[in-house]
């Protein structure tokens, strides 16, 4: 196959890491940056240009799209989808998961375990919020935060009232939740691909910090799932259009959560943690679809 991966940066391990396996699996394979690329729409050709070059002969695209990125990247992928490329991230999938609100909105209404959660849009009422969840602390989130950056845990009413007067005013969309004390800072990433989940690792974070994230200084370990944790993280990926995903889940006292589900997961926690080759899973599946288009 001729792949193509799209990422902003070729030095990056998730990238590198999937350009060695394409290699390893005899494909030619080339690193663009979706930022660089020029779309040309006319009614009778569609096409992406890249360095000048038509980014023609081509099978099939690997996005690798950033937090800060997302509707560039999209447009992009969006893009070589209408040329009939296959892609292992669908521009739709991209932009609806890329906002924890919608992704949670689709997940529970679909059935599946998240803890509790209110989207703050009259900052005005505080005490509603109480009404809704009565206890504390209640973790505080910036919808469209990455790497646990704008992840907060707040005690007391009066932080809680004068975040939420801030975040207001700065017009940043937030989200409020129960804080599910029992996980006690440590989260589960199930890395699916295709409806199987090929590595999981159970993340734990440094001392006096509730985030698990390994950016934020957590570790992570190899962990077998239960049956349950399995199909929900299958379940989470399918509904959301995913085809690879990082689905993260809080254990808690009434079962699994689901916090997030991440379209463009990193692979260098889970490769190191867990030793297993994700990315060779990521392009044998690619190899799949491109075989069933
Ligand atoms: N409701 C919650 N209760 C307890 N811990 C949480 C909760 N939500 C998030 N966390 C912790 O904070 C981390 C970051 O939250 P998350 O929603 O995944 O944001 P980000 O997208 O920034 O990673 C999680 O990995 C988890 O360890
Ligand atoms: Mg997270």
């Amino acid at each position: 196959m001729r792949l193509l991966i799209l990422s902003r940066n070729g030095g990056l391990y998730s990238t590198r890491s999937l350009y060695l396996a394409a290699r390893r699996r005899n494909h030619f394979v080339r690193v663009i940056d979706h930022m660089l690329c020029d779309i040309v729409i006319e009614n009778d050709h569609h096409n992406v240009f890249y360095e000048g070059q038509a980014m023609d002969g081509y099978d099939a695209i690997i996005p690798r799209i950033g937090h800060t990125v997302t509707k560039q990247g999209a447009a992009v992928v969006l893009q070589f989808e209408t040329i009939g490329l296959s892609t292992s991230l669908s521009s739709e999938a991209l932009l609806r998961t890329r906002d924890k609100m919608t992704c949670l909105q689709i997940l529970s209404s679909k059935g599946i375990p998240i803890p509790k959660t209110i989207q703050v849009n009259n900052f005005i009422d505080v005490q509603f919020m109480h009404r809704k969840i009565d206890f504390f602390p209640k973790i505080l989130k910036l919808q469209s935060g990455t790497h646990g950056a704008g992840v907060l845990k707040v005690d007391d009413e009066k932080t809680l009232e004068s975040l939420i007067e801030t975040f207001g005013n700065l017009r940043q969309r937030a989200i409020i939740q129960e804080y599910v004390k029992e996980s006690s800072g440590q989260d589960i990433r199930a890395f699916v691909v295709d409806g199987e989940v090929v590595a999981s690792m159970l993340r734990t974070a440094q001392k006096g910090e509730f985030r698990s994230n390994l950016h934020r200084g957590g570790k992570g370990q190899s962990v077998m799932l239960s049956d349950r944790e399995r199909q929900i993280a299958i379940d989470a990926s399918r509904f959301l259009g995913l085809k690879v995903a990082g689905v993260d889940m809080l254990r808690s006292n009434r079962g699994p959560l689901v916090i997030e589900v991440n379209a463009s997961p990193g692979l260098e926690g889970i490769e190191t943690y867990t030793q297993v080759d994700v990315a060779k899973k990521i392009i044998q599946y690619v190899e799949r679809a491109n075989r069933q288009q």
